[in-house]
């Protein structure tokens, strides 16, 4: 069976999605929204960096799904507009239309989302028989799904810690997620949104999501965050990051039964490598840690590259969970979902031929 999808945002991970539908083959992509005024009316095969496929891109979410769409891929960004965006998903699943997104962290954990949020979603998705699904890489496969999958090798667990450990090189991302959402360049007085409350919220969801599906009753959840002064004045992205202004940032959200930390996600980024050399690296770049503590202890460090660009390969994953699991988000009963409640998303279809 082939799905129709149309595809929405041609940002870092949208481009990765756009080739990724555009080479399923249990999908058919036959529309595109974007947002960028030169990117409307170009031809989709031609934004994706491949040969031209006759689908042009349109600002009009409507009218893309007008021809017939079974699933949307939504990948715009949500800051600034999260209610509009919050809106545009809800219409879809009103009008009978499955959504896979990675641009809604909180709705990983449906549990642990605002409850009138996904009873708004659910009662949408629930009227127009569609289904909801939102994932990404993290918070996502690697601070939902791969833990708990791992923790099956376990006899006894004390503890789970994940590391996203990433460089977020001058280039390799938007400037509204280096400038506006991670603070670079910012006073260190300034609390960038990625580790105020509402901003680690989906990573939370991350840590409420194992404890549940390990049958983890947590008692508080606690989060905190160090911002990293930049050691001196540098060239980032256009422009000059100060001496004393955040270059990089930690965070941990810890997951704790009787004061002890039994679940716990922890992010450290740096604008270049050279950077705090005290806190702790993957061993052969970007890298996700994933440390179970107990008998045996496991440990696992999964490094991704795109040629010679680790954070492209971070962007293409974050496409992939998405796009990987429209065929069976679409076959799915309606309502907003989690990935534990799809079969194991893998890559069926995806195999090279000769
Ligand atoms: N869960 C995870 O692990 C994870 C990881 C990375 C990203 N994300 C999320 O996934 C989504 C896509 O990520 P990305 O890496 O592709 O982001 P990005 O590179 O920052 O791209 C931003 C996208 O938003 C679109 N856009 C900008 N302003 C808009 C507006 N006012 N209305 C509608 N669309 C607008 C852009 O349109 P054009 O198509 O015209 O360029 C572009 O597609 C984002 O929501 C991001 O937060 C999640």
């Amino acid at each position: 069976m082939t799905y129709r999808v149309v595809h929405y945002g041609t940002g870092f991970s949208g481009t990765h999605a756009l080739r990724g539908i555009l080479s399923h083959p249990e999908l058919e992509l036959v529309g595109l929204v974007v947002h960028g005024d030169d990117k409307v009316d170009r031809d989709a095969g031609e934004l994706a960096g491949l040969a031209p496929i006759g689908v042009r891109a349109t600002r009009d979410l409507d009218a893309a799904v007008a021809v017939g769409a079974d699933a949307v891929c939504y990948m715009p960004t949500t800051h600034g507009r999260f209610k509009a965006a919050l809106g545009e998903v809800e219409h879809l699943l009103e009008s009978g239309i499955n959504v896979a997104t990675t641009a809604f962290g909180l709705l990983i954990n449906p549990a642990a989302a605002r409850p009138d949020v996904v009873a708004r979603l659910d009662a949408a998705a629930r009227g127009g028989g569609a289904t909801l699904l939102s994932t990404g890489i993290e918070p996502g496969f690697f601070s939902d799904y791969l833990p708990v999958i791992m923790s099956g090798c376990s006899q006894r667990i004390d503890s789970i810690r994940l590391y996203e450990l990433a460089t977020y090189v001058s280039g390799d991302q938007s400037d509204e997620t280096s400038f506006e959402i991670c603070g670079f360049g910012q006073p260190l007085d300034v609390v960038p949104p990625i580790v105020d409350a509402a901003g680690m919220a989906p990573w939370e969801g991350c840590v409420r999501s194992i404890a549940t599906q390990l049958d983890v009753v947590l008692d508080a959840v606690e989060h905190r965050y160090e911002l990293l002064p930049a050691p001196e004045a540098f060239e980032y992205q256009g422009r000059v990051i100060a001496e004393g202004t955040i270059a990089g940032f930690r965070f941990e959200i810890a997951g704790k039964v009787d004061g002890v930390t039994r679940v716990a996600v922890e992010h450290i980024t740096r604008t270049r490598d050279d950077q705090a050399p005290h806190w702790p690296k993957g061993l052969a770049g970007d890298a996700y840690r994933l440390v179970i503590a107990g008998s045996p202890r496991l440990e696992c460090e999964f490094s991704f590259s795109e040629g010679e660009d680790h954070l492209a390969g971070g962007f293409n994953i974050n496409a992939m969970r998405a796009v990987n699991s429209i065929p069976a988000l679409c076959a799915h009963d309606p309502g907003v979902i989690s990935t534990f409640d799809l079969p194991p998303v893998t890559g069926r279809g995806r195999v090279a031929r000769t």
